[in-house]
């Protein structure tokens, strides 16, 4: 599948996109909130080949698409039910941060929370990221999520302010 906006073109993985997600989960400033060491190659071919997986399956539950711009990988954001009758999903977004500050996530998770919202008729979206990831944090709070605990938020439908 594919979701255009503005600047981006947001669409589902392929396999031979693991490197440039590997370029950006290796760096340090990525790292920074989760804690952790930076991935192997083959960690991130997995990874890539598990969201490709996701869009092969019927039916869908997990729609995890990268996001493009001028045709290069830049990042991924999604929303991901658990099971395909469920009305409520995880979203989540990343960018590399090359891309970082100049709305790009913002315009994505739009894209992509409007599409959970009218075409997967979601009920409910939710997040979580650890409170003290600033940037993250104002994602979630300028797409209109309500806080509902430290680093756990949520948008109902209707009444998310902020979507397209
Ligand atoms: C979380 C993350 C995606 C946020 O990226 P981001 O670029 O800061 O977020 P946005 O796309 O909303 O950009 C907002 C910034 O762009 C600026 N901006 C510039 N042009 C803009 C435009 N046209 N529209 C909106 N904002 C614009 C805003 O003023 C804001 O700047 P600020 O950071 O100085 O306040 C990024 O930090 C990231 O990938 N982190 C690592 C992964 C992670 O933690 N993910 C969260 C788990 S859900």
């Amino acid at each position: 599948m594919e979701l255009l906006t503005e600047r981006l073109v947001l669409r589902d993985f392929l396999p031979g996109d693991w490197p440039a997600v590997f370029a950006y989960q290796s760096l340090p400033a990525y790292l920074e909130h989760y804690g952790q060491l930076p991935p192997s190659s083959d960690d991130v071919r997995l990874f890539v080949e598990m969201l490709h997986g996701w869009a092969q399956e019927v039916p869908r539950t997990k729609y995890q698409l990268a996001i493009t711009l001028g045709g290069a990988v830049i990042g991924t954001c999604g929303v991901r039910k658990d099971a395909p009758d469920r009305l409520d999903a995880e979203w989540g977004c990343e960018l590399a941060p090359a891309y970082w500050g100049h709305g790009y996530a913002r315009e994505a998770s739009q894209a992509i929370i409007t599409f959970g919202f009218e075409t997967l008729r979601l009920q409910r979206i939710w997040a979580q990221t650890s409170p003290a990831n600033d940037r993250a944090v104002r994602l979630a709070e300028q797409l209109g999520f309500r806080r509902l605990s430290p680093g756990l938020y949520e948008a109902t439908y209707p009444g998310t302010r902020g979507m397209t």
